[in-house]
């Protein structure tokens, strides 16, 4: 298979692979850069980020976020991109796929909207969006999946949005607030999201033709 990140990331076809901006309504993607580290660091120093997207309740330490930025976030073979709202540009969350599996066509897909004005105004879903359409429409990837923690309830309804499906449950995975909770795993198809794309298109077909008639 040609998708092995070694291919993306030889220029010039990085650019097509992993282009500098993908631009949505609400967010534009772009690239991470070294000065998007202080803000990183300082979300991973909130405890409801950690409580929502870390095995371990306390929050990361510095020296792991750093470590975490360079490879995971600004390395040439991260498939990462910083989240920034419109208008204004403010940098508010990351986004990134990892484990890309080229000889079966998947990838696990992850979101951390740090800043906390951003959370439940949408942006998180369309960033979901725009990074699903890149991995099926430009990278022609057969799956995208993720997990989740089952108390994360606007992680998943959000993932559900966009069309990820509950594929299996890792029992009692977290001890959180007192209890136990499942991880979720969640996964959507190729097939899946194309024939979405296609209704959206029929609904956006439908709604036009009785607008003008
Ligand atoms: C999870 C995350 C990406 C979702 O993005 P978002 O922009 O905040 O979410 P959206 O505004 O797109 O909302 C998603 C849906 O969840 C609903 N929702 C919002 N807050 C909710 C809550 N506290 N509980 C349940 N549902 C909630 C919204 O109403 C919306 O559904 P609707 O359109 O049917 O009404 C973002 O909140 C985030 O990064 N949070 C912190 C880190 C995290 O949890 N990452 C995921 C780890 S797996």
């Amino acid at each position: 298979m040609w998708y092995t990140i070694a291919a993306m990331r030889a220029e010039p076809d990085r650019d097509f692979w992993h282009p500098p901006t993908i631009e949505g309504r609400g967010v534009v993607l772009r690239r991470p850069r070294a000065d998007d580290l202080p803000a990183v660091e300082r979300w991973y120093r909130d405890p409801e980020l950690a409580r929502l997207t870390r095995y371990q309740v306390r929050p990361m330490a510095t020296a792991e976020v750093d470590r975490f930025f360079r490879t995971r976030l600004l390395s040439a073979d991260a498939l990462a991109y910083a989240i920034e709202e419109r208008p204004g540009g403010r940098f508010v969350g990351f986004t990134t796929f990892s484990a890309l599996d080229a000889d079966n066509g998947s990838v696990l897909f992850h979101i951390t909207i740090g800043e906390r004005h951003a959370w439940g105004r949408g942006l998180g879903t369309e960033t979901a969006e725009l990074m699903l359409r890149h991995a099926f429409e430009r990278l022609a990837l057969h799956r995208v999946g993720l997990s989740v923690f089952s108390f994360n309830e606007r992680a998943i309804r959000s993932y559900e949005k966009v069309g990820f499906r509950a594929e299996g449950r890792l029992r009692d995975a977290i001890l959180r607030d007192g209890r136990y909770w499942d991880e979720v795993q969640m996964g959507i198809l190729r097939d899946e999201w194309l024939s979405r794309r296609h209704d959206t298109a029929d609904q956006r077909m439908t709604a036009a033709e009785s607008a003008a008639r």
